[in-house]
């Protein structure tokens, strides 16, 4: 198991500093190292905090944004200009403010009738992007972003769904039972292949959430976040006093 780090944060705004801070600098290093970034974003509401302050924020200057390559942690099985489309949370609070290159913005084709064909089509832009394939084969994210649901899910990787068991292929169309739909999402190989993993958690109505997949039992099936173990990196936790408030320790 990679490292794990817990900060905990006055509030939410300190949560999108601090995460924002690491953010940058971990696009600098990959840059530096490799001449471009790779990201996973995370969908929800939390994010969005945290992408205006990337995009408005004094450090703006400081990311190559021109060498970072946008994917998706999940998407909903909705168009792209849909209210609930995590693409277009990141198009209106990040995107569009960077101008970022069209080509380099991957987007998990929710709209598509066919999710499957939908997830497929993801893994093999991965595949080109990352320029991985093959047997074993998985693409090492720079970064990943992850939000908490009340419910201890992460991506779209819910409680007692099929997802959560998914080892060969990088991309799932899962079906949420609870939410009676569908959900592009990656999986736990692609997740844990990653170098680095944020998890974005803030107010009350996640800190039960927390607790458990922190400092409960492990069971991944009802904590899915507890997959997220990135053997070879690191797991940052960035929550705000609200979101830590049942945590016993740290
Ligand atoms: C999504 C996210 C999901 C989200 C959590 C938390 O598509 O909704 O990928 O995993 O991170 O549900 O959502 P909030 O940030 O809105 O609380």
């Amino acid at each position: 198991m990679g490292e794990v780090r817990v900060r905990r944060l006055q509030d939410a705004d300190a949560v999108m500093r601090a995460a924002a801070d690491r953010f940058v600098a971990r696009a600098r290093e990959a840059t530096a190292r490799s001449g471009r970034f790779t990201v996973a974003l995370a969908g929800g509401s939390t994010p969005r905090a945290l992408y205006r302050l990337l995009a408005g924020g004094p450090d703006r200057g400081s990311v190559s944004w021109e060498n970072v390559d946008f994917f998706f942690g999940d998407e909903r099985a909705v168009p792209p200009d849909h209210p609930d489309s995590n693409y277009r949370m990141a198009r209106e609070t990040l995107f569009d403010p960077i101008g970022a290159v069209a080509e380099r913005v991957h987007r998990m084709r929710g709209e598509l009738p066919d999710l499957e064909a939908a997830a497929g089509a993801y893994q093999a832009e991965l595949a080109r992007v990352f320029g991985v394939s093959g047997p074993g084969a998985l693409p090492a994210f720079d970064l990943v972003l992850l939000g908490l649901g009340a419910d201890a899910h992460t991506a779209s990787l819910f409680p007692a769904t099929a997802a959560l068991d998914e080892r060969g292929r990088w991309v799932a169309a899962n079906e949420v039972p609870v939410l009676s739909t569908s959900r592009l999402t990656l999986t736990p190989p692609v997740l844990n292949a990653a170098a680095e993993v944020h998890f974005l958690v803030t107010g009350e109505t996640k800190a039960a959430a927390v607790a458990s997949v922190l400092e409960g039992p492990r069971d991944p099936h009802r904590f899915p976040a507890q997959l997220v173990e990135v053997p070879h990196g690191m797991v940052t936790w960035f929550i705000d006093g609200p979101a830590a408030r049942e945590l016993r320790h740290g």
